[in-house]
């Protein structure tokens, strides 16, 4: 045997010695980055990519290894490259634009090594950035497990960078600002900016059975994917012989914002699989949901439960009244005792305070839709085994949308980001759209565009949400200012902004108040001024958009217009203006009507904002939410003012802001010149 397997190497490097080496290149739509492909002396694959005659990233290898050492990344020769080109228009039932153009120039380079692995490398290149994925047919065997991707990315003249720390089970972290060269591992969106002027930042698309990505430095500047194992170390179970990765990605721009305007993650995913999505609609809502954060409701059934049949008609009223789609009711299942501990969640079995007739038949009169909640603490095989079962009673109900939860670790010992759990999430949006229900999932596997695919998976949590500002430090203005051109480049979060009781003033008045977790964690509030709670709404995307706040803080507030009158569904969005973990300013259109947020760090800032997005010839007036005079997120968060002004698309706005601040602004027709 081992006789064998020395003449089989010395064959393979006779053979690679032989074989065809060399170059090839590929060049994005308007030619200004360029990706050079080539096979070093041992026959690995590398690739290296230029922009605007910028090295961005260097030479880097590609490949993987595996358990029983089947050969997937050297000794390749080039037997073919095909070039192609596509430029196309497609249309999504919903999302930040409803129309996207999807114009790549493609690569494919097909390698062969001399025993039994063909792979073929298909890059895509964008003007907005670069994709490219293994795909992988291996003659002779059954079944492949992937150890690890050695996917490099040595990036050139890296400047400033802004992550998370590399995790296996959660994404909910706080942002680093660092040198790319000082990295030691991050998740993905991993954005960075080069000293030539670039912004870039890399991910992934199209992850439907596979591990999560993160990466690891093995180098000053250099990050390597490291892949979310299974428990038994594997990274990737493949069942047959042939396979094909998620797109690994690089979001390419001058400017900040282009990051955020940039549509390949969605291109680099398969195009929708339904026959119908008119059952798909975004939509604004509010929620039994903040009480128990702040700990003055609880989800058990005791004498603080939130989720009862009384509560629940008052939370309708209020969505009925406000212009508000949808109520979502958290603590109305049989299982919460259990959380943390068995995780038993029964999600066909209402508390007894919570009449599920009642409340469904009230929400049917009073035209609002009921957002489920599924939490399972993270025990999958309970939730699988209830799943079909689960989604069609929900669906006799009426309730077409439900959020998910995995607040505890998987049982089994799975990591959350793992090939398991990337399954799971999946099986959960592939089941529920056999009954038409859309999904929000909480503690979730990334988004990587698969809204594309499955456009019932609406939006997701997958970062540090509001719920952190109630029983920790929170999120901290700069905080606010990173998500957009980190976690939120991937897709739709499920933030939940708009909590109007800043400093928790009323809810430590509350009769409810028994135990006040933000007292005992002694400085808990949220970390903005009301301005900028405003302006959150229209910046962290969202097709369900929540409105945070117990309905009581709403209530007669003028602010609470422009919730009433936001639109969750948009036809168009523009990232303005902006730079990562400073400000940044955003517009959606809706129908005729626009809404436009910005927001600050903890530094007051004036920004200049012509107004040319608007539709010429049109006069709008414009409601404008800004901070007062003497706002400052820390010490005067509440002070606001609203003012109208007529303008049009000739006009240019000043827009101050407060530290910590921002401002809100909706504009709506009033006359065609
Ligand atoms: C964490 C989720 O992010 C939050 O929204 C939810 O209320 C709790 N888990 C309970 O499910
Ligand atoms: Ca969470």
């Amino acid at each position: 045997m081992k006789q064998l397997s020395i003449f089989l190497l010395f064959f393979l490097l006779l053979a690679t010695s032989c074989s065809q080496r060399g170059a090839t290149t590929l060049f994005s739509p308007n030619e200004e980055t360029q990706l050079v492909f080539s096979l070093t002396e041992k026959g690995i694959p590398t690739y290296a990519i230029t922009s605007g005659k910028q090295h961005l990233i260097l030479p880097s290898v590609l490949g993987f290894t595996t358990r029983d050492s089947i050969n997937l990344s050297q000794y390749f020769r080039i037997v073919d490259v095909l070039h192609s080109t596509t430029d196309e228009t497609w249309s999504q039932p919903w999302g930040e634009n409803k129309t996207i153009r999807n114009h790549y120039n493609e690569m494919a380079v097909v390698l062969q090594d001399s025993i039994a692995t063909q792979l073929t490398l298909r890059f895509r290149l964008f003007n907005d950035g670069v994709g490219f994925r293994y795909e992988y047919q291996v003659n002779g065997v059954d079944s492949l497990q992937l150890m690890n991707e050695l996917t490099t990315f040595q990036i050139a003249d890296g400047d400033q960078s802004w992550s998370t720390p590399a995790n296996y089970d959660t994404y909910e972290l706080d942002y680093t600002k660092q040198p790319v060269s000082a990295v030691k591992s991050a998740n993905t969106p991993f954005t960075f900016t080069t000293s030539t002027g670039l912004y870039a930042s890399i991910h992934e698309a199209a992850l439907t059975d596979f591990a999560g990505m993160t990466l690891k430095s093995t180098a000053p500047s250099t990050l390597e994917a490291d892949l979310v194992p299974w428990p038994d170390g594997v990274k990737v179970r493949i069942a047959g012989n042939h396979f094909q990765t998620p797109w690994r990605t690089i979001q390419i721009g001058h400017k900040a914002v282009d990051l955020i305007n940039s549509s390949i993650l969605l291109n680099l995913n398969e195009p929708c699989q339904f026959a119908t999505t008119d059952w798909i609609r975004p939509m604004k809502y509010v929620g039994v949901w903040w009480g128990m954060h702040l700990g003055i409701e609880s989800w058990t059934m005791d004498n603080r439960h939130g989720a009862t049949t009384v509560n629940a008609k008052r939370y309708i009223d209020f969505a009925q009244a406000n212009n508000i789609e949808g109520v979502l009711f958290e603590g109305w299942n049989n299982g919460w005792e259990s959380w943390g501990s068995r995780q038993d969640f029964d999600f066909t079995q209402p508390y007894a305070d919570f009449d599920m007739d009642e409340v469904t038949r009230y929400a049917k009169e009073k035209n609002i839709q009921i957002i489920g909640h599924h939490e399972t603490g993270g025990n999958i095989p309970n939730y699988e085994a209830q799943m079909d079962k689960a989604y069609e009673w929900s669906t006799k109900y009426g309730i077409h949308s439900i959020k998910t939860g995995y607040a505890g670790g998987f049982k089994g010992g799975y990591y959350h980001h793992s090939q398991y759990a990337v399954r799971h999430y999946r099986k959960v949006v592939e089941t529920a759209a056999k009954y038409h229900i859309t999904i929000d999932a909480h503690e979730p596997i990334k988004p990587t565009g698969i809204r594309r695919t499955y456009p019932n998976m609406m939006t997701r949590e997958g970062a540090k949400g509001m719920e952190w500002n109630a029983w920790s430090e929170g999120n901290s203005p700069t905080y606010l200012e990173v998500l957009p051109f980190t976690r939120l480049l991937a897709g739709p979060m499920d933030y939940t902004p708009g909590t109007f009781d800043i400093l928790f003033d009323n809810s430590r008045n509350s009769p409810l108040h028994k135990k006040w977790n933000g007292l005992d964690k002694g400085n808990s509030r949220v970390h903005t001024t009301l301005a900028k709670q405003l302006a959150n709404w229209v910046i962290l995307y969202s097709p369900l958009q929540m409105a945070s706040d117990r309905i009581e803080n709403y209530k007669g507030h003028p602010a609470f217009q422009f919730f009433r009158d936001f639109k969750a569904d948009c036809d168009w969005s523009r990232a303005l203006q902006g730079e990562p973990g400073e400000f940044v300013a955003v517009v959606r259109r809706a129908g005729e009507q626009y809404f436009l947020g910005a927001t600050t760090n903890e530094t007051p800032r004036t920004l200049r904002i012509p107004l040319s997005f608007l539709k010429k010839e049109t006069n709008y007036q414009a409601r404008i939410y800004a901070d007062g005079a003497d706002a400052d997120w820390k010490e005067n968060p509440l002070s606001y003012t609203i003012t109208e002004q007529h303008v049009n698309a000739s006009d240019t706005l000043t827009i101050k802001m407060a530290a910590g601040g921002g401002q809100a602004i909706s504009f709506v027709p009033v006359s065609i010149k």
